[in-house]
């Protein structure tokens, strides 16, 4: 256990797309750049000026587009004394909506270990949204720093909406990603310590279909609320504008108003709020019914969907003869709605929100802050948010009569209105600021950095003495079956370039081998004694010529690793097969696995995760199946190389054939894909970084070391993905 970190907490927020900016922020700009933005510049802020917290840094792309202007392009932009954006540059230069992001992450994950090398690292790295999320969860595997996920809005949840409204699932998924996004978010919910979201909602109908789904992980805060123009009415405030629109509607404007704001839309459900005020005379005696649904210049050219609600609500209006009554201004400005509050306030009103859903409800938390009970769906928002602050009524949205009773109540209680409209302004200050959210957020963080282990790399002597591996300032790490070793004339030539290139290259083995057994062939084919060796795909490290293991990569891989449930679990599937006894290690399980038969490998995953295990799973060939604990692999294993001995991650180039080598080929090092490679590696066809050679086996890997010129001034031709 680790005691809380002297002299405050280090905080890294992961947030990857939209425009984000510390001095007039673009909200609205795109659609990428809204709320999200909004959520973790103000939580980076208020955790600025915590006493217990170090420093935070909000780190998110670095863009270089004339479209956008010069302050994305930023290294770093200062927030407050203790809080800033670090910009990090990944992919193509040029601004990329937030679904174009997916095939460079890898690449940002190797920025920022670079960039944790220089600065040190974080107590807490938080990932927000999927992109950041795996990110996140990559780099918390790596460095071994504790994982905060929030995943803003969910892609499964989207999805399933979307194919509710009877759009097409592969034009969908081609379009928005939900593949790699779910896969994302899967692997950000295995990784978390703490799952954070803001409503209890969120947790039991979204995070609930995700088979990482772990209650006891999650915690529901709230985010804070900017309530600063929403107040309660004074005695001497005049006669705001808004009201001039309004009354001209109404025969007796004083009446209290029962108030809807909403756009045209018809899940808002406002025609079932116009007739149930047209059913109820006495109602109207009480009350008037006012409805501003955003502005318009002329109905009919409005869109079809919007354009059919207004008019069918005049249709109401007019059948009930409700003239005098109801209240539905043409136009009105952004400004008018904190006055309308008020007013309402004022005249001792209400305001409803009778949505068939609502997720989370600001409108209720302004009317609230402006001392105006609610009455609202009982759906994710409204449940907490009246919960909490105990100001007004949940209705169900399809039942008139449960509309009508609560409206009633509101206007005929006049005790229960007044203790609804005090218990709204102290409550909505109470639990929806940024304060209160933090007191939330860094308890919880606490209790986490007290029961985790302390980071082996942060904790480590030899990096803070960066030591370096001997000799060599740049190195080539390389594949053996199917890569290096496959066609013997290629492979004297590639010793002969190993000769001839002298000590500042290194040369390091990648293989799904045994140690002993990649030892054996590398000896066989007079290959030299590697500086490096991966062996078991990545599942262990050693280094030099007396192949000493790597104690702290050696300490950390056992992370919730459980062989025994995974063998048993495998077992009874179908077209799996154990390799033999010798290719099975303490951290590697190994099948052959018939692909006629078995399960495809998205499903084996899902078998795993349904059966609550971690692990990951790789394929390589088509046909060798191997299940590794989450902090190891390929991609792992050489990262964890590069970041302990400082390499950057152009000075290292990686060659491979198959599934067991993708992960290390991935992202800011210098990718070979060999001429004979198998069919899983087609899938880094587009990905920058990532040469596929001509030629096979070890001439391929002499093609790709010419291609990066990597012998001599180390050039990187396909980086310009643009
Ligand atoms: C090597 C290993 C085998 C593993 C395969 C794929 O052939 O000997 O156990 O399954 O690589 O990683
Ligand atoms: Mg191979």
């Amino acid at each position: 256990m680790t005691q809380l970190p002297e002299g405050g907490i280090r905080i890294a927020l992961l947030s990857l797309h939209g425009l984000i900016r510390a001095k007039d922020p673009e909200l609205g700009r795109d659609a990428d750049t809204g709320g999200q933005v909004k959520y973790v510049l103000e939580l980076a802020q208020e955790l600025g000026r915590r006493d217990d917290v170090k420093s935070v840094e909000l780190i998110t792309r670095q863009i270089f587009d004339d479209r956008v202007g010069p302050s994305y392009a930023q290294v770093e932009d200062r927030i407050n004394d203790k809080a800033k954006i670090v910009r990090v540059p990944f992919g193509p230069r040029r601004y990329l909506r937030k679904e174009a992001l997916w095939p460079f992450i890898e690449g940002f994950v190797d920025q920022l270990l670079g960039h944790f090398r220089r600065v040190g690292l974080p107590d807490v790295i938080h990932g927000h949204y999927a992109d950041a999320g795996y990110a996140g969860a990559q780099l918390s595997r790596l460095v071994h720093v504790p994982y905060v996920f929030t995943g803003h809005s969910l892609g499964r949840v989207k999805r399933q909406r979307m194919l509710d409204a009877k759009q097409e699932a592969s034009a969908l998924d081609i379009q928005y990603q939900f593949s790699a996004r779910n896969e994302a978010e899967e692997m950000a919910l295995e990784t978390a310590s703490l799952v954070i979201t803001s409503t209890a909602q969120e947790v039991q109908e979204q995070y609930e279909i995700y088979d990482h789904y772990q209650p006891d992980r999650m915690e529901v805060i709230a985010p804070g609320v900017d309530l600063s123009r929403f107040r309660p009415a004074e005695p001497g405030d005049p006669l705001p504008t808004i009201a001039t629109r309004i009354d001209p509607f109404l025969r007796d404007p004083k009446k209290p108003m029962v108030l809807a704001v909403a756009r045209p839309d018809d899940r808002k459900n406002i025609e079932m709020l116009v007739r149930v005020f047209g059913e109820n005379p006495k109602m109207r005696e009480l009350a008037n019914l006012v409805l501003v649904l955003g502005s318009r210049e002329d109905i009919r050219e409005l869109p079809t969907a919007q354009r059919k609600v207004l008019m069918g609500i005049l249709a109401i209006v007019d059948v009930y003869d409700l003239y005098g009554h109801v209240a539905y201004p043409k136009s009105h400005r952004p400004d008018d709605i904190p006055d309308l509050f008020r007013l309402a306030a004022s005249q001792r009103g209400v305001f409803v929100n009778p949505a068939l859903t609502e997720p989370f409800g600001l409108t209720l938390l302004e009317a609230a802050g402006s001392g105006l009970p609610v009455i609202a769906t009982n759906d994710g928002g409204p449940r907490d948010i009246i919960a909490n602050c105990r100001n007004g009524l949940l209705i169900d949205p399809l039942d008139p009569t449960s509309i009508d009773h609560a409206l009633m109540r509101s206007l005929t209680e006049p005790d229960q209105w007044q203790q609804w409209s005090k218990n709204g302004m102290e409550g909505a200050h109470e639990f929806y600021s940024w304060t209160t959210h933090v007191n939330r957020y860094l308890r919880d963080v606490k209790d986490i950095l007290a029961h985790s282990a302390s980071p082996a790399l942060a904790a480590s002597s030899e990096t803070r003495q960066a030591r370096r591996l001997p000799d060599f300032d740049r190195l080539i790490i390389t594949d053996l079956d199917n890569t290096l070793i496959g066609d013997d004339d290629a492979l004297t030539e590639f010793k002969q370039m190993l000769h001839d290139s002298g000590r500042h290259i290194g040369f390091g083995i990648a293989t799904g081998r045994h140690l002993d057994d990649a030892m054996n062939l590398i000896e066989q084919h007079g290959l030299p004694r590697p500086d490096v060796v991966a062996s078991c795909v990545g599942t262990e490290l050693h280094y030099g010529a007396n192949l000493t293991p790597d104690r702290s990569w050696r300490n950390q891989i056992a992370f919730q690793w459980e062989p025994d449930k995974i063998r048993t679990l495998l077992a009874g599937i179908e077209g799996l097969f154990p390799q033999d006894e010798h290719e099975q290690s303490q951290f590697k399980i190994s099948y052959e696995l018939d692909a006629k038969v078995a399960p495809k490998i998205a499903d084996l995953k899902k078998i795993l995760r349904e059966a609550g295990i971690r692990a990951k799973v790789v394929l390589s060939l088509g046909m060798y199946l191997d299940i590794l604990p989450i902090r190891g692999g390929s991609d792992l294993a050489i990262r964890h190389l590069a970041y302990r001995w400082g390499f950057e991650p152009e000075r290292l180039l990686v060659a491979g054939d198959s599934g067991n080598d993708e992960g290390m080929l991935r992202g800011g090092m210098l990718g070979v894909v060999v001429g004979n490679y198998s069919p899983e590696l087609e899938r880094l066809r587009k990905l920058p970084r990532i040469y596929f050679a001509q030629a096979g086996h070890a001439r391929g890997v002499l093609e790709g070391i010419r291609y990066y010129d990597f012998l001599n001034h180390i050039v990187v031709p396909n980086d310009r993905a643009e």
